[in-house]
């Protein structure tokens, strides 16, 4: 047995304008004609024998989520609702308790980020095949090989080869200052945690309770205390809203010494900026990729998404323009990241 868990409560603000808070970056269409959710649950549901997906979500999006599962034709995931954001352990915890509760404790859960883009599904299918034979008694995490010094990514330290592209991990490092970021790429035998994690619901309960005992027991209170409603679960108020906010990799990852590693070499992305786009094949011969209603003269190597309306690029190059009903973003792909300082300033001003 195996549960696809899919964490769809994150924010992902750096996509602005086009992610908001009330329709955050996994309900995008960013790549293809699917959201990055319904990417997500399909590779979930190609996984061989997986039991109907789980998603757990913000209650405020509930009904995107059940329409896009339906949508994609995913007609039997259940759906937790959080009555509000306590960051992915206390997700993480109220998932592997409903695994245990309604699959029995031996069901392996395999937690998906709802947010990242896999570009090749078959060598994906190969590495959850490899981690679902190493997962027994230890949490198996996706290791993606560095490229850069990323300091919005965990950093996985491989120690002795346990088969095939399979590794013990011997420390686990989330987001490191830039100096030791750059330090772990010159070392080498370190990877990016691709920001999934595959493990049996009783491995993981058993760490939880050692390392956060009231998150673990707050979270079965309010698996316990749910209510149903449709096809919906809600999450009882009171002792999730008392879950420590704080995210696995923090909570367990760092602390655990029972890791194991697969390398992903799959074509992953974490979609994590507009610096995506620049990834992507160009759409015509000067090397612009035009998503929407573009037109384009005597300009180069731009990246342009429309979305509402025509937009029209003369004599520039290298920009990143997205366009949206009621905004508009024209950045540079060095600077895509710096994007989060704009909704800061527009949160600040309410
Ligand atoms: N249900 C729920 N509730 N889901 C959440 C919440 C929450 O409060 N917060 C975030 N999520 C979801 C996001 O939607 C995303 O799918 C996933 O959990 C990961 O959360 P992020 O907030 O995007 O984490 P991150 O990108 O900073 O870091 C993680 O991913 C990196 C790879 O992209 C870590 O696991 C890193 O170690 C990893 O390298
Ligand atoms: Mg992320």
């Amino acid at each position: 047995n195996i549960l696809p868990v899919l964490l769809a409560g994150g924010s992902g603000t750096r996509l602005w304008p086009l992610s908001r808070e009330h329709y955050p970056k996994q309900f995008l269409t960013l790549l293809g004609e699917r959201s990055l959710l319904q990417d997500t649950a399909l590779r979930a549901q190609a996984i061989p024998g997986a039991l109907p997906p789980l998603v757990i979500c913000n209650e405020q999006h509930r009904f995107i989520v059940a329409e896009q599962l339906r949508q994609a034709g995913i007609g039997n995931a259940r759906i937790l609702l959080e009555p509000t954001a306590r960051n992915t352990a206390p997700a993480a915890a109220v998932a592997t308790h409903f695994a245990a509760r309604e699959y029995g404790p031996d069901t392996q859960v395999f937690l998906m980020a709802a947010d990242h883009a896999i570009a090749e599904q078959a060598a994906f299918q190969r590495a959850v095949a490899a981690a679902r034979a190493a997962a027994h008694g230890r949490i198996v995490t996706f290791g993606i090989t560095p490229t850069r010094p990323e300091t919005g990514y965990g950093y996985l330290q491989t120690g002795r080869p346990l088969g095939d592209k399979l590794f013990e991990v011997v420390r686990f490092v989330e987001k490191p200052d830039a100096s030791t970021a750059q330090r772990y790429l010159d070392t080498g035998g370190y990877y990016w945690n691709g920001g999934m994690f595959l493990f049996d619901a009783a491995t993981f309960l058993a760490e939880l309770q050692r390392l956060e005992p009231e998150m673990h027991r707050l979270s079965g209170e309010a698996l316990a205390q749910a209510q149903c409603d449709l096809d919906f679960v809600r999450l009882a108020t009171t002792p999730f809203a008392a879950c420590r906010s704080e995210s696995i990799d923090y909570a367990v990852m760092e602390k655990t010494d029972r890791i194991a590693l697969v390398v992903l070499d799959a074509g992953w992305d974490d979609v994590g900026s507009w610096r995506f786009l620049v990834d992507l094949p160009a759409d015509d011969a000067d090397g612009n990729v035009l998503q929407g209603d573009v037109m384009v003269e005597r300009a180069h190597n731009n990246r342009v998404h429309a979305s509402s309306r025509l937009v029209a690029l003369v004599g520039v190059s290298d920009h990143i323009v997205v366009e949206t009903a009621d905004a508009v973003l024209v950045t540079t792909q060095h600077e895509a990241q710096n994007v989060k300082a704009i909704v800061q300033r527009l949160k600040q001003a309410g």
